[in-house]
């Protein structure tokens, strides 16, 4: 393996996951959440939320791509689609990998909104907000990042590197 330069750490981004999962429960409390994890990139950050929420709720996948090795080409393909009886006047959290120009985020939310969703809000684990060319912004993120490169707990380079339980940037040498 390439050697990585860790840029969020495993106790980082356990202290930041429990400090939004606590924010959401204090928004919904007694109220159901639906939580849904885009795959693959946020299914730890979104296994993770789940684990340290403390009210009701429930947990769907939706799946697009855009990305192809390491340029956003703000063409999104919907691999899997998600049920609109499942977000139909539901409290909804879109939970995201990373937010780099946008395009992904604002096609998922343009999607969930039209399934007409009780409330919807989005949460990133990662904003790279040097990087936005579309004009949203998600309404949580666990942590800003510069424009690099970033890969684990979820985010990969050509599927590799998933598995770190840290953030971190590989180095070119
Ligand atoms: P856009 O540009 O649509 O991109 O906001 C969002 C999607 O692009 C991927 N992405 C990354 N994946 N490291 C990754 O592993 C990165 O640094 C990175 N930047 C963007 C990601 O899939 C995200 O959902
Ligand atoms: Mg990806």
């Amino acid at each position: 393996m390439e050697k990585i330069d860790v840029l969020f750490s495993e106790e980082m981004i356990t202290k930041r996951v429990k400090e939004l999962a606590n924010e959401f429960y204090l928004k919904y409390h007694d109220e159901e959440v639906v939580f849904v994890c885009t795959l693959k990139g946020a299914v730890f950050f979104a296994c993770d939320l789940l684990k340290n929420y403390r009210g009701d709720a429930r947990l769907e996948f939706l799946r697009v791509s855009s990305y192809e090795g390491e340029s956003s080409t703000g063409k999104i393909n919907l691999k899997l689609p998600l049920k609109a009886e499942n977000i139909h006047g539901k409290h909804v959290i879109i939970i995201e990998d990373i937010v780099d120009t946008g395009y992904t985020l604002e096609y998922i939310t343009k999607y969930v909104n039209d399934m007409k969703p009780k409330s919807m809000i989005t949460c990133t684990l990662l904003d790279k907000k040097a990087r936005r060319v579309v004009d949203i912004n998600p309404d949580y993120s666990g942590f800003v990042v510069d424009d690099l490169f970033v890969i684990g707990y979820g985010l990969d380079y050509d599927q590799k590197y998933r598995n770190l339980p840290y953030v971190g940037v590989v180095v070119k040498e």
